[in-house]
């Protein structure tokens, strides 16, 4: 499927305002689409939006997705107002969902941003999802939300290398985002009767689970499946009674019923952010043993990511950082996390070229 990127122009404002309507329409805890066409309406009149950021994806001539920035700031301790970019809504229309399109946007809109010379984009989205593109959660560089709070959902990603070193606080958005139930209620009678969705309850998923894990369930206030896309795999295994067999067990279950699924911690997306290599494409060698070899390109570059699933054989980093230490002409480690080493992709690195066949 051939996936083009442009800028949105006037006259795209009401089919993509429409399509956002549709792509959230029940998609998260509300039964229609909360709000997310007008909170597009009115972004493009802020002052905080970023038209060069503002794109459409296109599939033989229809528009199937769009993704809209807008200007943010982190007010660090010391008073600063440090500018950064948001984002959103993305939206991908129902029935080009998970061909790539939302992917799409997002590769584009970073790479425009980065060019563009913006210091870093922080915004809250689905914690399982944008891992994939490079984002972390953003308490790690010690920015937190506007009153304190910290969650995997609040993601941040620098556009060059340093750009959030020493600067840390409280994120905050423009404050359209936060939407008027009653200007919702009038814009949504502009668009056609749409009914409102049937959301799935969570007793689907927790009915095959222990009662401890379905009571904690009820305690995060999970009413419905499609809530969980809050919550990231790494936040419902810190969450009472869990543990990763029922998170693969939940995996399952949210496969079944079509539900995008949880990453578990050792996942090679969120090994791939942590080293903080940017909208990675990766294909998977092998897999032996509970240890996985990934090919991975990123921004022109090319390496091997090694995963270790198992925590016995995470140990085994420590020999690669030891081999490093003591400076013995080994493949150089390029990052490490708790389950996972990046190396250099010798086969194809004219950097380090030795032993190479070829070479011969
Ligand atoms: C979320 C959304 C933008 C993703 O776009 P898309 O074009 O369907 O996604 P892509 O094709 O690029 O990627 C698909 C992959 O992402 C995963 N994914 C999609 N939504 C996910 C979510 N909420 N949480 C975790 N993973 C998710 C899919 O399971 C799929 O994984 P796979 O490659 O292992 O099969 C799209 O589904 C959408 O518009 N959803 C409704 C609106 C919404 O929630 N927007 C985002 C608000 S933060």
């Amino acid at each position: 499927m051939n996936i083009g990127i442009r800028n949105e122009t006037a006259a795209d404002y009401r089919i993509v305002e429409e399509l956002a309507r549709e792509a959230f329409w029940g998609n998260m805890n509300h039964p229609t689409c909360d709000g997310e066409h007008l909170l597009i309406h009115k972004l493009r009149n802020s002052p905080s939006f970023v038209p060069e950021l503002d794109f459409v994806a296109e599939v033989e001539g229809n528009v199937v997705g769009h993704i809209i920035y807008s200007l943010a700031k982190v007010m660090t301790p010391d008073d600063r107002e440090i500018e950064v970019l948001n984002f959103g809504p993305l939206s991908v229309h129902p029935n080009y969902k998970r061909m790539g399109v939302g992917s799409a946007l997002m590769r584009h809109s970073i790479a425009v941003a980065a060019k563009l010379g913006y210091r870093a984009i922080i915004f809250y989205g689905h914690p399982d999802y944008y891992p994939r593109f490079g984002f972390r959660r953003a308490s790690r560089y010690g920015i937190v939300s506007a009153d304190g709070g910290s969650w995997d959902a609040l993601m941040a990603m620098e556009l060059y290398k340093g750009a959030l070193d020493g600067i840390t606080g409280r994120y905050i958005e423009d404050e359209v985002y936060e939407v008027d139930p009653e200007e919702m209620a009038e814009f949504e009678k502009e668009f056609p009767h749409k009914e409102p969705v049937q959301l799935p309850p969570v007793e689907i998923l927790t009915n095959q689970l222990p009662e401890r894990v379905k009571q904690t369930f009820a305690q995060h206030g999970i009413k419905y499946i499609s809530q969980l896309q809050r919550f990231s795999g790494a936040e419902l295994l810190n969450w009472d009674g869990m543990n990763e067999q029922l998170l693969a067990k939940i995996n399952g279950i949210l496969s079944q019923l079509g539900q995008p699924t949880k990453l578990p911690p050792s996942s090679y997306i969120l090994q791939l952010a942590e080293l903080g290599v940017r909208y990675p494409v990766c294909s998977l060698i092998r897999t032996k043993a509970g240890i996985s070899l990934y090919r991975v390109e990123s921004e022109g570059k090319k390496f091997i990511l090694k995963v270790f699933e198992k925590q016995e054989d995470a140990r085994k980093i420590q020999n690669y950082l030891l081999l490093s230490k003591l400076e013995i002409p080994t493949l150089p480690l390029l990052g490490y996390t708790k389950n996972a080493i990046l190396l250099p992709d010798v086969e194809t690195c004219d950097e380090y070229r030795l032993g190479k066949e070829s070479d011969v």
